[in-house]
């Protein structure tokens, strides 16, 4: 789209409103318009698309200016899911702009997008999400952008008739570009393909250098992994030909870049340039929403720091405008229980807060009539594929996870119909309070024995965890009521969350404590979520070790237990056998991806196999942010910063740090609105050192690794001479201190 216009007086200011059915690339004279990419974003746009604004004062021209819109197909027209599913949100892109011009005088002016513009195709001949971008640089109409450009041969626009009700602003940071890559490696495979390493599993595209006669065709393809034999390998990219095809013009050197795609890539396969690839001509780089980096963890053990840079890179990659549960092979969608189980990992890496804002106001406006809670956000699997046990939870979990990270109320304001009419759904399919009805996906890529002639399997009953999500989402609709004083809910909550307590023992646990599935995620549902009274909790956690000890110490929870696994062991007192977990390298575990060369958190324990063999490649992404739950844990066990309830967002902050797993040193420091919050440890000798940060206007418990109070010093001085720390108590070699904000320094001698 190009729109001519000339200004008469001296600008003041220029402010841009732009969004459109599709993605949209937007230039002023030539300039493009803003850093965001892959704008207006995603969302359910029939309900809600959001619009852009930018100020473009200095983009303005004193008398004669251009505006030059492209757009792609995106996720509005574009691909998506499986099969012929395309069109989704309708057949044409179309473009709303307005651009307010306001003079020195005080007059304005506006450009609106209306039937005066200009239209034709661009150099872009094709772009979708899945497959890629095919440029063809000999179509570009050279100048364009320019106001010296002839357009008169240019079609005109249709002007539609199109509702402005789901117009809504940004709420979220947008897309930008973020690290750049050089190859690291650039070589030629077994089969002979010419191959770039970029030494990281990322997501974004490659910008090309390169100069060639006009016709010349660059194919570019795109890999996580080589296989066995060091070839180039795309089968888990399933139907996502994940290409760019790039044409010359011929003109000297030509760069390129996509548009209105991206893929998910370590390796990019090279055809088209002859002779050696030059690494200076390729520049790989990573796209993400812009969220401020928040979190930092390190330890003494660079395979638990590299598995920390793993869930990082997951996060990245997978945070593009919407949570998605890959972004490699042909589905990219926002996977709601991938984001469920993630998001309070994301929350301490990064700042999420907006991001998950913008995406829960999504979940609720396409949250079905019956309260059930679609698969993916936004839906574009249809009426009836909704109602899956951890996956629809989504709609109290996040929620309540956000207001934890950051203490805002106005996120339970915002779900609080949604995270009840999910609830109100369950309640609605229950016979006398038992939820077993309904298709659910369960514990999602569990370990599976295949040797094992036990004849025991890690599979647990689709309905037990029903049940324990059920009660779950129950408490934390309560909890939300009691923040929003909703005092008739939380009574009414409360009772039926004891009646599905209750219909679990009687379904699903033996009179003497023993759960009808005997497996880990079964004992970590049931005590994570309190349904055991207390007197078979003990046992149970035992029988959840023993499980563990049975199998080598490892673990076989897929991505519903696997988030609460470490955090169960820890609270019943087997934080030892949680670091084992924790520092287990062998299949299955957290550490076996690392040592096998990840660069991010793969979709199954054992992608690839240690003979270098993959997985089915029907599901096998290499980039699949799920099991790095396991981060929340590093941070508020390990380091152990957390925040209380009575003071989200770190208020009110806990530092309990667990010193364990061979570990001689951890460390992590989070940026909360209140300011940075530090727990560092570290051991020499006989003594355990803790250095301690504490923003402005919050107060912390510390718990000390001692018994003696006698043996404790804070910046050199005796633990109980320091005026401003209280000591509150001392139990079970831990000496809990209360103190405000500053900076301490704790030695614990032995
Ligand atoms: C996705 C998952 C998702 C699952 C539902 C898969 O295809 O990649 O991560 O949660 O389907 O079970």
């Amino acid at each position: 789209f190009r729109k001519q216009f000339v200004t008469k007086k001296k600008i003041k200011s220029a402010t841009a409103f732009i969004t459109a059915h599709g993605l949209y690339e937007a230039m002023i004279n030539g300039h493009r318009v803003g850093d965001a990419y892959l704008t207006p974003g995603w969302t359910s746009y029939n309900k809600r698309l959001e619009y852009q604004v930018y100020d473009v004062s200095n983009l303005l021209n004193a008398g004669n200016n251009v505006i030059g819109v492209t757009l792609g197909s995106g996720w509005y027209r574009g691909h998506l899911a499986w099969g012929e599913n395309k069109n989704i949100y309708g057949k044409d892109i179309s473009l709303l702009l307005q651009l307010e011009i306001t003079y020195t005088d005080g007059k304005k002016e506006t450009v609106i997008s209306d039937g005066s513009w200009k239209s034709t195709t661009s150099s872009i001949i094709s772009s979708e999400i899945y497959d890629g971008e095919i440029i063809d640089d000999r179509a570009e109409k050279t100048g364009w952008l320019l106001p010296s450009y002839d357009d008169s041969k240019w079609s005109g626009v249709t002007v539609g008739d199109l509702s402005y009700d789901n117009l809504i602003a940004t709420y979220n940071e947008p897309i930008r570009k973020h690290e750049t890559f050089k190859p690291v490696n650039i070589f030629t495979t077994p089969k002979g393909e010419k191959v770039v390493d970029f030494g990281q599993n990322l997501v974004g595209w490659v910008m090309l250098k390169v100069k060639g006669n006009a016709g010349d065709t660059v194919t570019i393809e795109h890999a996580e992994v080589l296989d066995k034999n060091g070839n180039f390998y795309t089968a888990n990219l399933r139907a996502a030909k994940a290409t760019s095809i790039y044409i010359l013009n011929g003109n000297g050197e030509e760069n390129f870049e996509p548009h209105f795609t991206y893929y998910g890539f370590r390796y990019i396969k090279v055809e088209g340039i002859s002779g050696n690839l030059n690494p200076d001509d390729f520049t790989a780089v990573a796209l993400y929403a812009d969220m401020k980096k928040t979190g930092d963890f390190s330890s003494s053990n660079s395979f638990i720091n590299q598995l920390q840079h793993n869930i990082q890179w997951g996060q990245k990659g997978n945070f593009l405008d919407v949570p998605t549960d890959c972004p490699q092979r042909d589905e990219r969608l926002g996977w709601t229980g991938d984001a469920e189980v993630f998001s309070r990992t994301a929350a301490f890496n990064m700042g999420v807060n907006n991001f998950f804002s913008k995406w829960l106001k999504d979940v609720a406006a396409d949250q079905y009539a019956d309260g059930s809670v679609p698969h993916v956000i936004p839906n574009v699997l249809g009426p009836n594929s909704g109602g899956s046990t951890g996956w629809a939870d989504v709609s109290t979990i996040i929620p309540w996870n956000m207001y934890l990270a950051y203490g805002d109320t106005q996120i339970l304001k915002n779900q609080y119909s949604s995270m009840k009419a999910w609830v109100e759904y369950m309640h609605s399919k229950s016979k006398n309070d038992l939820w077993n009805t309904g298709s659910h996906f369960g514990d999602w890529l569990f370990y599976r024995p295949d040797d094992d002639n036990s004849g025991r399997a890690a599979v647990t009953d689709k309905y037990l965890i029903a049940q324990c999500f059920y009660a779950h989402s129950t408490q934390l609709l309560i909890d939300a009521a009691k923040v929003l004083g909703k005092t008739d809910d939380v009574t009414h909550y409360t009772d039926l969350l004891q009646k599905i307590k209750n219909a679990f023992l009687k379904e699903y646990v033996t009179p003497n404590g023993r759960l009808v599935s005997g497996t880990q995620t079964a004992y970590v549902l049931a005590l994570n979520f309190d349904m055991l009274p207390e007197s078979l909790r003990q046992q149970a956690a035992e029988r959840l070790v023993e499980n563990i000890k049975s199998y080598n110490n490892h673990l076989t929870t897929g991505f519903l237990g696997t988030p609460y696994l470490c955090h169960v062991l820890n609270r019943f007192g087997y934080i030892d056998i949680a670091y084992q977990l924790l520092m287990q390298d062998t299949y299955p575990s957290w550490l076996y991806p690392v040592k096998m060369g990840a660069t991010t958190i793969w979709e199954r324990w054992d992608g690839e196999k240690p003979d270098g063999s993959f997985e089915n490649p029907g599901m096998n992404s290499f980039n699949h942010y799920a099991y790095g739950a396991i981060g929340d844990f590093m941070y508020r066990v390990v380091t152990g910063i957390d925040t209380y309830e009575d003071g989200p967002g770190y208020k009110h902050i806990s530092i309990y740090p667990h010193i364990g797993g061979g570990l001689t040193y951890a460390n992590a420091d989070l940026q909360t609105y209140y300011g940075k919050i530090s727990s560092h440890w570290k051991t020499e000798n006989d003594k355990i050192m803790l250095d301690v940060e504490i923003p402005a206007n919050t107060s912390a418990e510390v718990v000390l690794p001692a018994s003696d109070v006698n043996k404790v010093t804070e910046s050199g001085n005796a633990l109980n001479s320091a005026m401003d720390i209280k000591i509150i108590r001392s139990e079970n070699g831990n000496i809990t201190v209360h103190i405000g904000s500053g900076s301490y320094h704790f030695v614990c001698s032995k």
